[in-house]
């Protein structure tokens, strides 16, 4: 392998920019070059590369979002879109590449390196932690801290007006950004897709919590769960069946995937940027980087795509013991 490709693509997370230091300058250390792909597959199809050096990575480590933007790309899942990208990399002598992104960008990716037979690495980088393979992607903690912040700036508005808000945060299909910030935060109630507490015993929940003597409550609720279908219509359930709250709605929303990385996700980036290289180095391909109990190890992208994130359900109990 002389020239790696490294790109961005699907959501954005907090992280990508160290990440993709770390592949820029990996590269360089192993005396190979480096070209950064722009918008993902999207610029793939369309030729839009751009050599990196190490210096071109200069003071992006502690950056929010993707200085290699990123985009959702339809043309991909098309044979033609992906002969397209195919002869652009070999027209650039592009003969590997670190795609860093979430399921989606993981599967278009698993598709090329069996159709072209071309080397390819993969960096779980999304808030949503959702990736089989590793402990956690890059992006989570970031959120993580981001969302519990605004949380704790929700609770004392809740708090002075004697209010019950419940909170929507991100996470497609999975809850762990709600679990996670829910213990963290203290919320009352956490409504996860992987658990359905129902709308009887949420009632009952917010019920006990008011006579228990407290007269404020955060219910945070992950986007992917339906017990009410959305946060608004769960507003409109509580505010008919148990008027003793005066309810507010918060959807948190994209904030949640910018800012400054957390010192976890920088390291994280870090390490998963050089562990990328060095195994396209060592001929592995259509693999995805990980990190479990604290070590780097490999999942075949394929096994990392159709596999589930399990929820940690020793934290649901935790919560409830603690939320009396
Ligand atoms: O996968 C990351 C994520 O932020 C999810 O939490 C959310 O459902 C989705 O992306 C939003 O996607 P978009 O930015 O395309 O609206």
């Amino acid at each position: 392998i002389k020239k790696i490709g490294v790109f961005t693509s699907g959501g954005d997370s907090p992280g990508m920019n160290a990440a993709i230091r770390s592949v820029v300058r990996a590269c360089v250390y192993h005396k190979i070059e480096c070209v950064g792909i722009y918008r993902g597959y999207q610029g793939m199809i369309e030729g839009d590369f751009k050599p990196m050096d190490a210096r071109s990575v200069n003071n992006i480590i502690n950056k929010g979002g993707t200085i290699l933007k990123s985009a959702r790309c339809l043309e991909f899942k098309t044979a033609e879109g992906r002969k397209q990208a195919y002869d652009n990399l070999r027209k650039e002598g592009i003969d590997a590449f670190v795609v860093i992104g979430g399921d989606g960008s993981f599967t278009g990716a698993h598709i090329f390196a069996q159709e072209f037979n071309f080397p390819v690495m993969g960096i779980p980088g999304t808030i949503d932690n959702d990736i089989y393979g590793t402990t956690f992607t890059l992006g989570y903690d970031t959120a993580l801290n981001t969302v519990v912040e605004v949380i704790d700036k929700i609770r004392d508005t809740a708090s002075s007006h004697n209010r019950l808000f419940f909170i929507e945060v991100m996470g497609r299909d999975v809850g762990h950004i709600a679990l996670n910030v829910g213990v963290g935060a203290g919320a009352e109630e956490i409504l996860i897709p992987e658990e359905d507490l129902g709308l009887d015993r949420l009632l009952d929940s917010l019920k006990r919590s008011k006579a228990s003597g407290k007269s404020s409550s955060i219910v945070v609720v992950a986007e992917g769960d339906t017990t009410g279908e959305n946060v608004f219509e769960l507003k409109k359930y509580v505010e008919k069946h148990l008027p003793i709250y005066d309810v507010r709605v918060s959807v948190l929303g994209h904030m949640q995937r910018g800012g400054a990385p957390s010192c976890y996700d920088r390291v994280l980036a870090s390490r998963m940027g050089v562990s990328a290289v060095e195994a396209l180095l060592k001929g592995e391909s259509d693999k995805m980087v990980g990190v479990q109990d604290n070590k780097m190890i490999f999942t075949p992208i394929s096994k990392a795509i159709k596999g589930h994130t399990v929820i940690d359900t020793e934290l649901i109990r935790v919560s409830d013991i603690l939320t009396i």
